[in-house]
């Protein structure tokens, strides 16, 4: 199985977690991509919505014909369907290779149940060879990598890359995570961070992944 039959092989299984009459949470990446464009071909019409993380997921629902509202007019949302950049055993997440982790921490916070997707190389015994991206406000960008390189990363700016929020991205290299949830708040308090993208608090409640050998599927 190549790569991307694998991601597509995590995104139908979701499919079969989405309810008729149903507002649902899209995430952003790749392995999304295949889920939005399952979800239009297996369910166009039944759901009724979804509340989209990203520009580039609410142009790819609604081209395909799903509406996409308005996280402030709808409130608690049941399901979240997003990929990650890596996960661990425990389901806490490094997420933001697409740049889009504030969206898709802020849809994974206001929704009941959140099932990560993503083919079997994500799952990790420790979180950190992938970098971790953090989203700054541009005029503390040096700020915060001088806090970062405290902690014992090496920050790198993300070259010629602008979030759907207007900041900057600086993707820190070198971690070895063995406490999510604490390196998580570390970096959440300090001043001009605007995310991190770890998802500790609030991890994956169920994650799907795909592999040559079929579907697994992990609970938290
Ligand atoms: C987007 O900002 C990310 O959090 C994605 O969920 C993550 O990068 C996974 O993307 P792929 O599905 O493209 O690997």
């Amino acid at each position: 199985m190549t790569p991307e039959d694998k991601k597509r092989a995590a995104a139908e299984a979701a499919v079969a977690y989405v309810k008729p009459d149903s507002i649902i949470g899209v995430g952003t990446g790749s392995t999304v991509n295949h889920f939005i464009d399952l979800l239009a071909a297996k369910m166009a019409g039944q759901i009724t919505a979804a509340v989209s993380s990203s520009e580039a997921s609410s142009e790819r629902l609604r081209a395909l014909g799903i509406r996409v509202v308005d996280l402030n007019d709808i409130g608690k949302l049941d399901l979240y369907i997003d990929g990650a950049d890596e996960s661990n055993t425990r389901l806490e997440l490094i997420k933001g290779g697409g740049g889009a982790l504030m969206r898709e921490k802020i849809v994974a916070a206001a929704s009941r149940e959140f099932i990560c997707i993503a083919d079997d190389s994500k799952l990790v015994a420790t979180l950190g060879a992938f970098p971790l991206p953090v989203e700054v406000i541009p005029m503390a960008r040096e700020l915060v990598a001088g806090e970062l390189r405290e902690l014992g990363g090496e920050p790198r700016l993300r070259a010629a890359f602008i979030t759907d929020n207007g900041n900057q991205i600086l993707d820190v290299h070198g971690l070895h995570i063995e406490d999510a949830l604490d390196l998580e708040t570390r970096i959440n308090q300090l001043t001009g961070v605007v995310c991190v993208g770890l998802f500790a608090r609030r991890p994956a409640d169920r994650l799907i992944l795909s592999g040559d050998d079929g579907i697994r599927t992990l609970q938290s």
